[in-house]
């Protein structure tokens, strides 16, 4: 576990995970020699927009040279030569090298005037980052910074998600169908077996309605980002319905774990309080997800934030183990004491069966697709998110088939047979008596 820890860690500090959008930020008194904006997939038509208003300089000495202080464009191969050739000593700012596209430096500024616009057309398809540099020693810049990188299409449209993203709004969508079919499905199975359902049945429903809608917000969301700009109030619905898919979610899994009422109809002290810690912190994880999403790398919290979500997601992932652990600990003693063995070693086998496909769930959607994202190309950034998806619904798929309603499920098999031994129990001990 703690070498999982360490290495989604290390996976998420290597990539940043954005999508570029019509990007307002305020810099107030900064004086960080680096600050990233957005990353951006640009295919050949590429172009960005950047609008600056209010730049104030904490010193406003005519003689300062204010060509060290500007943005560019800079791919992630470049920044390391770039940085290299600082190492060197070839440069002492990273606006002096040739390796970057200067975009704006500050000594074009009109006198007098504190703001200017660009539209900087971009042509070498790549991943870009919009970089401000500021390397005079002591300078505060305060500015306000509206950037906006798009491609256009074949006919002039917009397209504002980046190189390897546009196609996700079709993924999204996609994937809510194959939801709302499931949905449809496990309606039809509870109908059907109405008769040998449990409460947690209802909450399995739950959970992939919400799973469903999530997929759908996001979908609408990113279309509305790729057609605009901005996401016009879908991201609020979105950050809502992950929320609730969060938290019902790592629910459920602790209930399916403890076994609640299939094993049994309370819940532990214990138990309870793997749920306590789990809702808080999955409160925390969206949260600090919102907070990630809306400023972009620019803000000085945004590493803070990236980590509380990655601990917290962890500690989240960690804590849904124990109660199937629990389980797995009192079906082993049962089986050993009961003279009904086989029984609980069909229920043993289950919940074993169970607790490696949340640990491989939970490894392949941190660990596995992060490293996706980390290493595919930026044309092909869908493809970490289809494999996260795919392995969503396939871990979806395989707890509804394990645990759906039936009279062959072996937790039947165990009731009717415990029914009928005391039954049989019941009539030997009549038939004494006559
Ligand atoms: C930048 O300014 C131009 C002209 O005022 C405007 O058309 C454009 O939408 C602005 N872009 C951004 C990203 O704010």
């Amino acid at each position: 576990m703690a070498r999982l820890f360490l290495f989604s860690f290390f996976a998420s500090l290597l990539f940043s995970l954005c999508f570029a959008e019509i990007r307002y930020s305020d810099i107030r008194s900064d004086d960080r020699p680096i600050i990233p904006f957005d990353e951006f997939g640009f295919t050949h038509k590429g172009q960005l927009e950047l609008n600056v208003s209010n730049i104030q300089l904490s010193n406003q000495n005519p003689d300062l040279d204010l060509s060290k202080v500007g943005f560019f464009l800079c791919t992630r191969d470049s920044w390391l030569h770039v940085l290299q050739q600082i190492e060197d000593g070839e440069i002492t700012c990273a606006l002096q090298s040739d390796l970057i596209k200067h975009v704006f430096t500050f000594n074009k500024l009109q006198k007098g005037q504190g703001k200017f616009s660009v539209l900087f057309p971009e042509n070498d398809a790549d991943q870009y980052t919009l970089v401000f540099a500021n390397c005079l020693n002591s300078l505060k810049v305060s500015m306000d910074v509206n950037s906006a990188m798009y491609n256009l299409e074949r006919n002039n449209n917009r397209d504002y998600l980046s190189a390897g993203k546009t196609i996700l709004p079709r993924v999204y969508f996609l994937f809510s169908l194959i939801y709302f079919v499931l949905a449809g499905l496990w309606i039809h199975v509870l109908y059907k077996k109405r008769l040998t359902i449990f409460r947690i049945h209802f909450f399995m429903l739950a959970v992939v309605v919400l799973k469903a809608l999530n997929l759908l917000c996001e979908a609408e969301d990113k279309s509305y980002i790729k057609r605009t700009g901005s996401a016009h109030g879908w991201d609020v619905l979105f950050y809502i319905f992950s929320f609730l898919k969060g938290i019902t979610l790592f629910t459920l899994i602790v209930l399916i774990g403890t076994g609640w009422s299939f094993l049994k109809p309370y819940l532990q002290d214990k138990e309870k309080k793997v749920l306590m810690i789990v809702i808080p912190l999955q409160v925390v994880a969206n949260m600090a997800q919102i907070v990630i999403d809306e400023t972009g790398p620019y803000g000085q919290d945004w590493i803070t934030w990236k980590q509380v979500f990655l601990l917290v997601d962890v500690v989240c992932c960690c804590a849904v183990l124990f109660p199937i652990v629990w389980s797995i600990k009192n079906l082993r003693e049962a089986a050993k004491t009961d003279g009904k063995a086989a029984v609980n070693l069909m229920k043993l086998t289950l919940f074993r069966q169970y607790y490696i496909v949340v640990i491989c769930y939970i490894y392949f959607t941190r660990v596995v697709v992060y490293a996706l994202e980390t290493i595919t190309s930026y044309k092909y950034l869908w493809t970490s998110v289809l494999a996260g998806e795919l392995a969503t619904l396939a871990f979806y798929v395989f707890t509804g088939y394990k645990f759906k309603p039936e009279a062959h499920n072996p937790y039947f098999v165990i009731d009717d047979d415990e029914e009928e031994a005391a039954a049989e129990q019941l009539k030997l001990e009549d038939e004494f008596e006559l």
